[in-house]
């Protein structure tokens, strides 16, 4: 066992493994804009040059040679500003290329957790508001401000007062921009849940497009979508108002100080205690260092949203990050050993199985029986791992699910879902799991156990068919046998199948049982939940899951009686499960 500490330590280097080597290139940026920012004064210094020196002394060289050097000046600016930028856009696509894949590995854990597939998208959402921030105007802002005391210090070299007015302005301004942070922080977050509200809705109108269409409530689905948009357009117009209107009186803020700048100017030229030249340096520079102030708060938006994006990316790796690497262990293919595990709903953590214990050795095939809500599915989720157990544990061959590496104990599993999802990818492509180097004789093999090879030949284009959305171009029944092509697909130890037969016909269901004969005489183990007892065929043993509780297990003909009556065999098993409590928690051996 590792302790807390070391875990926080090996998670707090992952984000740091994030960052790392950002921030020399960030100094360095940070640096180069200084340079950037010493250049900038090259209008000022060209003005104040042309009024005092050039026009004063009527001299055209002089003029030239100004012109020159300021025009040289000029183009290393405009060359670092340049290199500023495309280093920018370089960074937004490192930390793309670093952040991009974690963050989708999230988008496919947090589904499992209760999350709506659009709050699961969103990180990959994050992922592109980060870059095209790095991208944007945003961060030379940021980079700008703090060389502001540059032109402070010039203005104020000029005249004490100019200074002081320059100052002056940029407190107000630099006022505005928190008063601009404080106001949209809170609005921003709150449009950001509004457009994930709307965006689910969307999601699960597409989803149920069938649904919809045939029982004529497209128009209330609309009308749904349109209330959550509503809201999503009302507090994004707040947020944009408030931006708007900020960022407008602080343009008009930085034109008043620049025309007063001038005025001031001209007021000590009149004194005679400034030159000509200097009015209009001053006024320039003062609009300079201002500049960026300006900048940062048209640009808040963005700033703030790469921000919280950033901040969630970050929090995201920290969920993530696993202390340390599993070691890798053999292929299970003994046993597999269920210890008083109590199961909750990741989502609300609500228990919804409590105590189930069992054991199975290889060759061995359970049919799971009980009444729907019963926990079926729950316990076939925490066996495969898709949901952690709270107590208890699941073991293969002695070990832990949870100590294997999650690719290699995949390798193992068989999973076929209550609800066959297939990728939208082809059916060579879905019953390979997208394995790189996929045998064909073993998707084949697979095909053929599961009883869908003949039907998938006669399609025009065989095992290349592209299936569409979630495998929309095929029945339900079609679907759920290649799902289970997928499950049988490499011969995995342990095979678990959901409610496998819901929509199979006749020669479905006999291809079902010789699969399960098959993976019990080449020594697997298989779990089969069922409703219709045709599924439980090839079992040699029964449970039965009922409010949350194993009340039975045990061989078949013991659960079941010797003939159970078709589509009883529920009723009668749980009524034999009451007397059979012996054989219930503490295993079948
Ligand atoms: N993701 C979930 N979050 C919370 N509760 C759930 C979730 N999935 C199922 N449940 C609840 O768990 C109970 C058992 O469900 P399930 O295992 O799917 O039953 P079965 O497969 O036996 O029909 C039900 O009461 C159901 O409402
Ligand atoms: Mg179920």
């Amino acid at each position: 066992m590792k302790s807390k500490e070391q875990i926080n330590a090996a998670k707090r280097k992952q984000v740091e493994m994030l960052t790392s080597g950002f921030r020399s290139v960030f100094v360095f940026l940070f640096g180069m804009s200084g340079v950037i920012n010493i250049l900038a004064l090259t209008g000022a210094f060209y003005m104040l040059q042309i009024y005092d020196r050039a026009l004063g002394s009527a001299s055209i060289p002089t003029l030239l040679a100004l012109s020159a050097l300021a025009i040289g000046l000029y183009v290393f600016q405009g060359f670092f500003d340049i290199l500023r930028s495309q280093i920018l856009i370089r960074i937004g696509a490192r930390l793309d290329r670093k952040i991009a894949p974690l963050a989708h590995q999230v988008a496919i854990d947090m589904p499992r957790f209760g999350f709506s597939t659009s709050e699961s998208l969103e990180r990959g959402r994050d992922v592109d508001t980060v870059r095209g921030f790095l991208g944007s105007q945003g961060p030379v802002a940021l980079f700008d401000l703090p060389w502001m005391p540059i032109f402070l210090a010039f203005t104020y070299f000029l005249h004490p007062l100019l200074g002081a007015l320059t100052l002056g302005g940029a407190f107000v301004l630099t006022l505005i921009t928190i008063a601009t942070e404080l106001l949209t922080r809170k609005q921003s977050s709150a449009t950001h849940q509004a457009a994930i509200t709307r965006n689910t809705i969307a999601d699960s109108n597409a989803r149920n497009a069938d649904v919809l269409r045939a029982m004529g409530i497209a128009g209330r689905a609309v009308r749904r979508f349109n209330a959550a948009n509503e809201e999503h357009l009302e507090l994004h117009t707040r947020t944009n108002d408030i931006s708007g209107t900020l960022g407008a009186l602080s343009r008009v803020l930085r034109m008043i100080l620049q025309s007063s700048v001038l005025g001031l100017g001209a007021f000590l030229t009149i004194k005679g205690e400034l030159s000509a030249g200097a009015i209009i340096a001053a006024s320039v520079a003062a609009g300079r260092a201002l500049s960026p102030i300006d900048l940062a708060i048209g640009n808040w938006k963005h700033i703030v949203a790469a921000r919280t994006a950033f901040t969630r990316l970050k929090e995201t790796v920290v969920v993530l990050a696993s202390a340390d690497e599993p070691m890798p262990l053999p292929k299970p293919k003994l046993s597999l050993k269920v210890e008083g595990i109590t199961v909750a709903a990741p989502g609300s953590g609500r228990v919804l199985l409590s105590d189930v214990a069992f054991e199975m050795k290889a060759g061995q095939a359970v049919g799971i029986i009980g009444p729907s809500g019963g926990g079926k599915t729950t316990l076939v989720r925490a066996l495969t791992g898709i949901w952690p157990t709270l107590r208890g544990s699941v073991r293969l061959d002695g070990a832990e699910v949870t100590q294997w590496d999650s690719e290699a104990l995949g390798n193992s599993i068989g999973y076929l879902p209550q609800d066959v999802a297939l990728m939208d990818a082809t059916i060579e492509e879905n019953i390979s799991r997208f394995s790189e180097n996929a045998d064909p004789e073993m998707i084949v093999a697979a095909a053929q156990a599961a009883g869908v090879h003949e039907m998938i030949v006669h399609l025009p284009e065989g095992y290349r068919t592209q299936l569409g959305a979630s495998g929309t171009a095929l029945s339900g029944g079609q679907r759920q046998r290649i799902g289970l092509a997928r499950a049988l697909y490499g011969d995995p130890f342990l095979v678990v199948l959901d409610e496998p037969n819901s929509n199979l016909d006749g020669e479905g269901e006999s291809a079902l049982t010789e699969a399960i004969k098959k993976i019990r005489t080449r020594g697997g183990i298989a779990i089969v939940i069922a409703h219709r007892p045709s599924a439980l065929a090839a079992v040699d043993l029964v449970a039965v899951i009922q409010g949350g509780r194993m009340t039975g297990f045990g061989p078949k003909e013991e659960i079941l009686g010797p003939k159970p009556v078709a589509g009883e065999h529920g009723k009668v098993a749980a009524d034999r499960a009451k007397s059979n409590q012996r054989t219930a928690v503490g295993g079948a051996s």
